[in-house]
């Protein structure tokens, strides 16, 4: 990951890399079900997926579950503090194991039979299995999934090691995030907590929600406390082409984006003196939206539900040490309040979007130079659903 030092980044105005004649995608993209299921095979069961962030199992022993693919995986801080993954499935008769979406446990026990997992996934108890002869527990540990993580965050892919795609088959987390190496390093992502997680139920296709984050051609319009903190002219890109897409707005220096407009917290890094001026938005494939502000970091994860639906978890992560009586300044509710109003005046406009793609009047729309970056969200997408 220290082979390659990174250049610094190029910033380009967005409508500096648009490409001419882009459109937005046919209707099948937003209402199909054998779409959605290509995407879940090709798309959510190949790629490294964000599940989580390691602040949130802290301790060993705490866990927390979700659905990849239609998959329930168990993530869980072992007794030796390595974070691990394994599908919710019993390996006696199949039966889900966790059925919470959290909590504590000093071993993973199967409500049926009661067979007893050690967090490392060894099957530790199997009530009267001795009398099967030739029955060894070392043959039935849980299945592991392939967990990973970048700047703290948590990442799972479902992809076989042996498989190969037409682009290379699986590849490590270091390896996809290798272009990234270091970008980051000034907010400290590793070391955040979250202050708040609220979870949103979008009626809209999930690749609205990305093509919605990734221009400000509608801010003006749809979020105008948002357009009176940041220009919405001001966008400049440094990713632009690829599975990970984005760049910079610009604040003036000592303010936020929030509900009064100042910085909420103190930094939440080391950061330099343009990051002070800058909220930084980057799109990360397939499901990951990182809002990264001088003083907090947002984190939309994207669940894609049905054609029609989407399930949003958002996180506000603050610097671990802003809630002491140290940072006078914290006020996290300044920034959660703000964006929860700026989330829902997006959601609405996906919803009103997806409601009109669904129309038999619906054609391809032409982007304007100011969406550049759906542009090449789409692009990426189509690229991904031909592997
Ligand atoms: S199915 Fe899990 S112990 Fe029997
Ligand atoms: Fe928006």
């Amino acid at each position: 990951m220290n082979k390659t030092a990174q250049a610094p980044p190029v910033f380009r105005k967005t409508a500096d890399t648009f490409a001419a004649g882009a459109k937005t995608l046919p209707q099948q993209y937003f209402v199909s079900e054998k779409i959605f299921e290509e995407e879940q095979t090709k798309i959510f069961a190949q790629h490294w997926v964000l599940v989580g962030h390691q602040s949130q199992i802290a301790k060993g022993g705490d866990y927390f579950s979700a659905q990849v693919a239609g998959e329930s995986l168990i993530t869980v801080r072992d007794q030796r503090s390595t974070i691990r993954g394994f599908y919710n499935v019993c390996r006696h008769r199949g039966t889900r194991l966790c059925e919470d979406n959290g909590g504590q446990v000093r071993a993973i026990q199967c409500p049926y039979h009661a067979w007893t997992y050690a967090l490392d996934g060894r099957l530790i108890g199997a009530p009267h299995m001795d009398e099967v002869p030739g029955f060894d527990k070392a043959d039935y540990s849980l299945h592991a999934v392939n967990l990973a993580l970048w700047e703290g965050f948590i990442f799972v892919s479902l992809a076989e090691k042996s498989a190969s795609t037409k682009r290379g088959g699986y590849i490590s987390l270091e390896e996809w995030f290798a272009p990234l190496t270091g970008k980051f390093a000034h907010w400290n992502l590793p070391t955040l907590r979250s202050a708040k997680r609220i979870q949103y139920d979008v009626r809209a296709n999930w690749k609205l929600i990305f093509e919605n984050y990734s221009e400000c051609y509608h801010c003006p319009g749809v979020h105008p406390a948002l357009s009176k903190l940041t220009p919405y002219d001001s966008a400049e890109n440094d990713l632009s082409e690829g599975p990970f897409l984005g760049g910079f707005m610009r604040i003036t220096k000592g303010k936020s984006l929030s509900m009064s407009g100042n910085a909420c917290a103190l930094p939440v890094g080391d950061l330099r003196a343009e990051d002070h001026t800058r909220v930084f938005y980057y799109s990360i494939f397939p499901n990951m939206l990182l809002s990264l502000h001088p003083d907090y970091v947002m984190v939309h994860q994207i669940w894609p539900e049905s054609p029609e639906r989407t399930r949003i978890l958002c996180d506000w992560f603050f610097h671990p040490e802003a809630a002491a009586v140290s940072d006078p300044s914290y006020n996290p509710e300044d920034a959660i309040e703000f964006w929860d109003m700026t989330n829902r005046q997006d959601w609405h406009v996906c919803e009103l979007s997806q409601q009109g793609i669904a129309s038999r009047a619906y054609e391809p729309g032409p982007y304007s130079p100011r969406e550049s970056i759906p542009a090449a969200w789409d692009r990426e997408y189509l690229r991904s659903l031909k592997d």
